[in-house]
């Protein structure tokens, strides 16, 4: 008990630290910069779609950006749900739990606030009008009415995956057509969401401990049910994105064209946000410690999503 209280105390400390301001980040009246790819290819599966000209290649990235921004900010929505909600449960449990909580809740606001900034500046800069999955706020609903576990699960899953977003960025960044801005983005939201991840990795030991293996099973069951929801709108997603690519290159493309780039595309976004995560090895050693079962159940959805 104490080991958790020190790794809550130890939270708040990095959170303080490494605490950052939205308007040094990203102000409001901020320029985006069309000469520069905005993700690393190792993150989006781009330079090999051969019916694209290098341009349209680069037009296709800086779409992919701002879908990134827009889905990061669209689980911000549920992300702040749960995390008010788990303070409002700890009010009367320490001060550095309670604090851990609350500060992990007040930056996941924040950082939606920086995804939708990202987005308003996209809109306002960009040639021509792009599509983004919507209903944030009905899908976070559903999510939020699922296991408080199995969603706990889904959020240290997608946590740990925006360092892998990260230093797989930082890792391309050798490369001087690259955007320093979206790297600064993902650098900024993985210093935060490593604390978050270990706050979640906290709170779900806790519930694990207390549940009964019917309880467990049902929180993999959600867990699993959520990735492959989640799965469907990154798929509608991708078909968003060709719609967004044709408006902006003035093209239709044809059969074989949409088959080669969503060939390319809908794996690269499962990738990107589910197989990464079912692969992380901080993700599937904390859910060992979870339980053994619930390991198993993770390794037996990779195959899926992989
Ligand atoms: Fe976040
Ligand atoms: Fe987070």
């Amino acid at each position: 008990m104490q080991d958790r209280e020190s790794e809550y105390q130890s939270c708040v400390q990095s959170s303080e630290r490494l605490a950052w301001r939205l308007d040094d980040v990203f102000p409001s009246d901020q320029r985006l910069d069309f000469e520069h790819d905005f993700l690393p290819d190792a993150l989006v599966s781009i330079d090999r779609i051969a019916c694209l000209s290098p341009a349209e290649r680069r037009t296709l990235n800086q779409i992919r950006g701002n879908s990134y921004a827009h889905l990061f900010g669209f689980v911000e929505e549920y992300i702040i749900g749960m995390t008010v909600s788990q303070a409002s449960g700890a009010v009367s449990r320490s001060g550095m739990h309670l604090r851990a909580l609350l500060r992990f809740a007040e930056e996941e606001v924040k950082h939606r606030e920086l995804f939708r900034r990202y987005n308003a500046a996209f809109n306002r800069d960009f040639k021509t009008p792009v599509d983004v999955i919507g209903a944030a706020d009905a899908v976070a609903a559903v999510i939020l009415g699922k296991s408080r576990l199995g969603v706990l699960i889904v959020t240290m899953h997608l946590e740990l995956l925006t360092q892998q977003h990260y230093v797989e960025s930082v890792r391309d960044n050798t490369r001087a057509d690259l955007d320093p801005l979206f790297s600064t983005i993902l650098k900024r939201h993985w210093l935060e969401e490593a604390q978050h991840a270990r706050i979640d990795f906290l709170e779900a030991l806790e519930l694990a401990e207390k549940a009964t293996p019917e309880e467990l099973d049902t929180a993999m069951r959600d867990y699993a049910d959520i990735l492959a929801a989640f799965d469907g709108l990154l798929g509608q997603q991708a078909e968003m994105d060709l719609q967004s690519l044709e408006r902006a290159v003035e093209r239709t493309f044809t059969e074989a064209e949409r088959a080669e780039i969503l060939g390319s595309q809908r794996p690269a976004y499962r990738r990107l946000f589910i197989g990464m995560g079912l692969t992380n090895a901080g993700f599937v050693s904390r859910m060992g410690q979870i339980s053994a079962d619930a390991q198993r159940r993770v390794n037996e959805l990779v195959p899926l999503y992989v």
